[in-house]
Parts: structure tokens; sequence; C-alpha cells
């Protein structure tokens, strides 16, 4: 996933969210056209002495460097077929960032506006992407007792939608649309890329319309595969007690209202620390680079294989890691919110890549 930043004396582009702003509405029409089709990268952890091999689905290859490019495009494709959304109409959502740049880079091939609401914990990196795509940015401010912005997020996108009625809500909470992109996309490609032989697909949890339309998704078709939502502490997304949170992206303060029991069998909570561990330890031995709920997710599909004698499971990591290299990937970052030291942390003894990557699957 990582190339060297010169290749032959030349520099190299980079990663193609870095680049959205300066694209011109056609060739963003052409990146939409990109959304999925993801590669899978094999890992091979070792624990308690066994080895399991995790497939690490790469959503950081879409266009918008995340999973979230899948969401918005079937989000506003249900718009579009409802008759809701019309040119020049303004898009709003409530976002941790990267469905904000998803939406961003969508609308503005669409010809729509965008208005995004976050909050003070949406990473620089997406901060710049969307305002180089000419997202209006509104950054909400009054957190709720746990330092969640959540409530405040929603109240604001509610109030632009009550004073301009050319604003539609996107509703990533509560649209169908969000699991059907899972149901209808990410969970096939990932069967097929398995070769159908999956024992267990893990995936983060935030809104849960990734685990409710990829459970959903292998409930129907291959029923024997555990479904397996990781969570961390401090979020309600599945249950649980509200508190502070510091990773973007997994966890949520409000109910996930698609994650329904009979979609998934167990969950797991990974601790922000070792999901940084995780994501530090895969950077360091494969060079490949995951945001945190994919250090998360595969922290958890260590736990499942241990706890459940398997050794071949899937893990979602939802975006790419550059897109944290002020936080996750900065020492100082890290010192300063007391996830420096990791000794212990890991849940697997060992950590390698497997020769085989299977091919992406149109
Ligand atoms: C980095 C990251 N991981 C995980 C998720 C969880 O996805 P979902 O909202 O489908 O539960 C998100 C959603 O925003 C995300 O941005």
């Amino acid at each position: 996933m990582d190339t060297p930043a010169l290749t032959g004396g030349r520099a190299h582009p980079g990663p193609t969210w870095q680049r959205l702003g300066r694209l011109s509405r056609d060739q963003l029409e052409r990146l939409v056209g990109r959304v999925g089709a993801t590669p899978v990268a094999a890992v091979t952890v070792t624990v308690d002495g066994r080895r399991c091999e995790v497939l690490l689905k790469l959503e950081g290859h879409n266009p918008g460097g995340s999973v979230k490019d899948r969401t918005a495009l079937s989000l506003v494709r249900g718009l579009e077929t409802a008759g809701t959304l019309h040119p020049g109409d303004t898009l709003v959502e409530s976002t941790s960032g990267n469905l904000g740049v998803a939406l961003a880079f969508i609308a503005r091939a669409r010809g729509y506006r965008f208005h995004a609401v976050v909050d003070p914990h949406v990473t620089a990196e997406n901060l710049s992407t969307l305002r180089e795509l000419g997202a209006l940015v509104d950054v909400v401010d009054s957190a709720d007792e746990n330092g969640n912005y959540l409530r405040a997020r929603l109240r604001r996108v509610r109030e632009l939608c009550a004073a301009d009625p050319r604003y539609v809500w996107t509703d990533q909470y509560g649209s169908a649309h969000n699991p059907l992109a899972h149901y209808a996309t990410t969970a096939p490609e990932l069967d097929a890329q398995a070769g159908g032989r999956l024992q267990a697909v893990v995936v983060a949890v935030s809104t849960g319309g990734t685990l409710a339309g990829i459970g959903r998704y292998f409930r129907e078709r291959r029923p024997g595969v555990r479904i397996v939502a990781v969570d961390v502490a401090g979020s309600v997304a599945l249950a649980g007690r509200p508190a502070p949170r510091l990773l973007t992206g997994i966890g949520s303060s409000q109910r996930s209202r698609f994650a329904t029991d009979d979609l998934y069998d167990e969950t797991v909570f990974v601790s922000e620390l070792t999901a940084v561990a995780t994501v530090a330890t895969v950077r360091e031995r494969t060079g490949i680079r995951i945001g945190g709920s994919g250090g998360a997710a595969l922290a958890a599909a260590a736990v499942v294989a241990r706890d459940h004698g398997l050794s071949r499971v899937a893990c979602v990591c939802p975006d790419d890691g550059r897109k944290y290299e002020g936080s996750l990937f900065n020492d100082r970052w890290l010192r300063e919110h007391g996830l420096a030291d990791w000794s212990g942390t890991l849940p697997f003894t060992d950590l390698t890549r497997s020769p085989s990557v299977p091919a992406v699957v149109r």
C-alpha cells in the first residue's frame, strides 16, 4: 500500500485522496466509478502458538481513502433515485471526517454543494481535503459531559436543514442505503477474494452500517461464517456506558440503528492502546499503513482466532493510515495521550505478511 516517496527520481503523486481538491469535475466523476473493488492483503498472526491467516480488506484504497466512499455513493444514489436531490442542492452531514471527504468529492463530481458538520476530533488531513474540495465546514465546539460531539453535530445539521429548504441530509445514521452499500459491494467482494473460505469476518462499528451490511450478506449466503463486531470502551454503539474516547471512526455516543442482534455473533472490545500498538506493528512488519479502527479490528481478529481456534478470518480496515500522520503515527501525539508504551498490549506474539495476495475482484 505504501510506495516510496520518490520513484525513478520523480515525485510520487501520493494517495488519490490527497489530490482530490486539485481534480476537475470530470476527473472526480471518473473516480466515482472507481469506488470499491479494494484489494486485500494477507497477514499471518501467531496467537498462543497457533497461526491464523487474516485477510485485511484495505478500504484505504478507495479514492477518498476510506470505506465511507461506498457509503456516501449509496446514500447519494438513494436520494437521487427517490427524487429528493436536485442539481444545486446542498448535501449536509454530521461526520467525523471520512464520510465528509467522500460526500465532498461525490457532491462536487455530481454538481451538488456539500456542508460538513465536524468536531475538533477531525484529523488535519481530512479537514484540509474537505476545504480543498470546496465543502462548507462547520466545526461544532460544545461537547457533552463525556467529551463527545455527536449531539451538537446533529443539532447543527437540523438547524441548517430548517433554515434552507435546499439542504438535504444524507442521514448516515438512519438511511437503509448505508448498510446496503456493504451488503451489495463490500461483503461480496470480500467473499470472492477469500474464495468463499472464511471462518469469521471482523468489523469495527460506528453507525454500524458496515457491520450490518456485511452481517446480512454472510447470514444469507454463508451462515457458518462468524460475524464479529469491534468496539472501544466508552462507546455505546452496541451496548455499554458512555465515556471519553480518542480514536476517530470507531465507536459512537449513540446506539446503532442498523446492528441488530441477529446480524452478528459477538462483540470484542479493544483498548485504544491495543489498537495503536497493532497499527504500529502492522506498519513495522509489513509496510502497510492502516487506521486505528483497522488496528482494533485486526487485534480483535487475533482474539477471536484464539477463542474459537480459527485459521482463516478477514477484517475490514476502514481507512488509510496516512490520514493519521499527525496522530497515530506521531510519537509526540502518542506520548501526549498516554499511548506510547505498548508493552504487553498486543494480543498476538508474531505478525508476518503472507506471500499470497488475492487479486482485486470487480
Ligand atoms: C475509520 C473508520 N472506521 C470505522 C468506521 C465505522 O463504520 P460504520 O459507520 O459503518 O460503522 C468508520 C465510519 O465512519 C470510520 O471512518
